[in-house]
């Protein structure tokens, strides 16, 4: 008998995913900061959105498949750093790390992970994986932090840029959020690898982590030292204007994310897919631009490519594969994704990813 209730789409894998995970592990990954305005325009500056297909392209042989970083994936769509999947799934980061490899993409590792760097290198059988870091007031540990995840094999390292501070999260302070009994940072060592029970004052224990330990006075000259410690290419994350992109530029970034942290720290900040056009002209071509934020359907894969970006990320999704099914799971959210994204090439008129342009996205003032 077929599974008629079987996921077809990424809504579905949410759906199915909530019915799967306790409360306090859901909330933790589908909520945004306070009333989650930014959460919701992400997306719905994606649906605001009308394409101005072609026709009669010759569509029938489409190659989905480019390049980020020099690094060649079979499509455009990218797996951000997510944290904690340890909560989702026994093997945690491995099991994803296991599902992008498999459909030939990268992924990103984050400083937040459950996994060591070394076993999720490893799991990603020769395909790249980048790390992201978060800086912490000890240097020497953030110093040592990259060392390891260079020597592990990392192929770029992902500065996120976006949480001086931790975003409010009040879903995490009212559910006392903290990590299940078992669970580490694991490429972390000492006090620095454990989350605290959650403290009385914040109510969220990973609030009161990232209080004690991240560095929340970073500046440029931050990425200066960032540049000259590490030995593989960094790029920033979390970028959300056009001068603060052609300044990344200027301190030797290798490539620019345009995201808002899926809607986790300033709320009422812009959708990321309308910060994109300001960013991708005041960069000029001058490095790669990617974007998250909102991103599920094959159609807002097109939308932002033809906006400029070089690539997506897609976060919570691969999450919710990961609750439904393991790293099988995150397999099928990637391709409903591709077969999506490849759909809507094909009915937009185009071959291959370099055929997508602007002119696919209706200007509100055209008439013609
Ligand atoms: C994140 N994100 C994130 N970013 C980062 O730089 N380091 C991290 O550890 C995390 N952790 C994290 C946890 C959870 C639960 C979420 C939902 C997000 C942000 C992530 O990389 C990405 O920017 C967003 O998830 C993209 O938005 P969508 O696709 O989830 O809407």
């Amino acid at each position: 008998m077929p599974d008629t209730d079987a996921p077809i789409n990424v809504y579905e894998f949410e759906a199915a995913a909530q019915a799967k995970l306790p409360k306090m592990i859901y909330d933790f990954y589908a909520g945004g900061a306070y009333d989650g305005i930014t959460l919701r325009e992400n997306r719905e500056a994606y649906d605001r959105m009308r394409l101005a297909y072609r026709i009669l392209q010759g569509v029938g042989q489409r190659d989905l498949s480019t390049t980020v970083l020099g690094h060649k994936v079979s499509m455009p769509i990218l797996v951000p750093p997510v944290a904690f999947q340890g909560m989702v799934t026994k093997d945690g980061e491995v099991a994803t790390a296991q599902a992008v490899s498999k459909v030939d993409t990268i992924m990103t590792l984050s400083t937040l992970s459950n996994t060591a760097v070394e076993d999720v290198v490893k799991a990603a059988g020769g395909k790249p994986v980048f790390f992201q870091l978060y800086i912490y007031k000890d240097r020497g540990a953030t110093r040592d932090l990259v060392q390891r995840a260079e020597a592990a094999g990392v192929k770029a390292l992902v500065l996120t840029v976006d949480a001086p501070l931790w975003g409010k999260r009040e879903h995490d302070v009212h559910n006392h959020f903290t990590l299940p009994k078992g669970l580490f940072l694991k490429n972390l060592t000492s006090q620095m690898k454990e989350l605290p029970t959650a403290a009385k004052d914040s109510g969220s224990g990973l609030e009161s982590y990232v209080t004690s330990y991240f560095d929340s006075n970073l500046s440029w000259k931050d990425i200066e030292w960032l540049r000259d410690t590490t030995k593989v290419p960094l790029i920033v994350k979390g970028v959300a204007r056009g001068d603060d992109a052609v300044r990344a530029v200027e301190h030797g970034v290798a490539a620019i994310i345009v995201s808002n942290h899926g809607g986790r720290q300033l709320d009422t900040s812009s959708a990321t897919i309308d910060a994109l056009p300001g960013v991708i002209e005041a960069v000029n071509g001058a490095v790669e631009v990617l974007v998250d934020g909102g991103i599920r359907r094959g159609t807002d894969v097109l939308k932002a490519l033809a906006l400029g970006a070089k690539a997506v990320q897609v976060g919570r999704p691969i999450i919710w594969g990961l609750a439904h099914g393991g790293s099988e799971g995150v397999v099928q959210v990637l391709e409903i994704l591709r077969h999506e994204f490849d759909l809507a090439m094909a009915l937009a008129g185009c071959k291959k990813v370099g055929d997508i342009k602007e002119d696919l996205i209706r200007k509100k003032c055209c008439n013609h």
